[in-house]
């Protein structure tokens, strides 16, 4: 039984690391468990209902359910319909083998309105900022269906300028890949999640030092992601913004 899951599971490009049980975890090439652990979810999501934009695999959504979360909806498009990205195999396994009740709807981000699929509680918007050409519209979007609380990871990029700013990617600029368009200073991201509607905005993640700065810099030289100068103004922050 359990082997005839791995094989399965083995048969499927990962993005996510996902525990399926009996001994199988997916082969992701994301940390997802470690990112987890930066973004301090609630530990209890019992009764609300949870929008995972660009939700890939599945594993925030399936956390927030496993939280108690009384509805999730995982959203995306562009990795499980291929075109380089990926597919929904990954999802619908998990999905299957985790018992999970988790919906799922094919919508873009510059899609979201609440006519079109409602509002929730909680919304996560993970990992998906820097993807989209048009980065304060979609914010606006994902505002509109946020009832509560945003939690939103990112890169963000001009660490250490303090003015409200945005680094601009019009082509590989950022980890050699061409689907990057833009990442904004931790105080644009603040300032843009004020301006969409949110009260309150709170980084949750530390600031780097400059030493850890320097040497993941090094890391991302010796990889062919970035150059070092790129990569040492460059960090990954998550926020959690809140409707009051
Ligand atoms: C880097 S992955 C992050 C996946 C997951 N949210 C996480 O944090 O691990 C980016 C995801 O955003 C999705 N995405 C990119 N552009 C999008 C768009 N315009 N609308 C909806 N999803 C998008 C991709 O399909 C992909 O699943």
């Amino acid at each position: 039984m359990s082997s005839d899951l791995q094989a399965r599971a083995d048969a499927i490009r990962w993005y996510h690391t996902i525990d399926l049980g009996n001994g199988v975890v997916t082969k992701g090439i994301d940390d997802s468990p470690y990112r987890l652990a930066r973004l301090d979810l609630p530990a209890s999501l019992a009764g609300a209902s949870v929008l995972d934009i660009g939700a890939w695999d599945g594993f925030f959504s399936f956390e927030a359910e496993r939280r108690g979360a009384a509805r999730v909806v995982s959203a995306d498009y562009y990795s499980w319909h291929g075109g380089g990205w990926g597919s929904k195999a990954g999802f619908d396994l998990a999905r299957r083998t985790l018992g999970s009740k988790v919906e799922d709807i094919d919508i873009d981000v510059m899609d979201l309105s609440p006519e079109r699929i409602g509002t929730f509680d909680v919304v996560f918007f993970l990992g998906v900022l820097y993807h989209l050409r048009h980065p304060l519209l979609a914010l606006e979007r994902v505002a509109s269906v946020t009832r509560q609380l945003l939690i939103l990871e990112t890169v963000v990029d001009l660490v250490g300028i303090h003015r409200p700013a945005m680094a601009f990617y019009p082509a590989r600029e950022l980890n050699n890949d061409p689907t990057n368009w833009w990442a904004p200073n931790v105080s644009a991201l603040h300032g843009m999640l004020r301006d969409v509607g949110f009260d309150r905005v709170r980084t949750v993640t530390p600031t780097p030092a400059v030493w850890y700065r320097a040497a993941r810099a090094l890391s991302h030289k010796l990889r062919g992601k970035n150059s070092l100068h790129d990569a040492f103004h460059q960090d990954r922050a998550v926020v959690h913004a809140v409707k009051t």
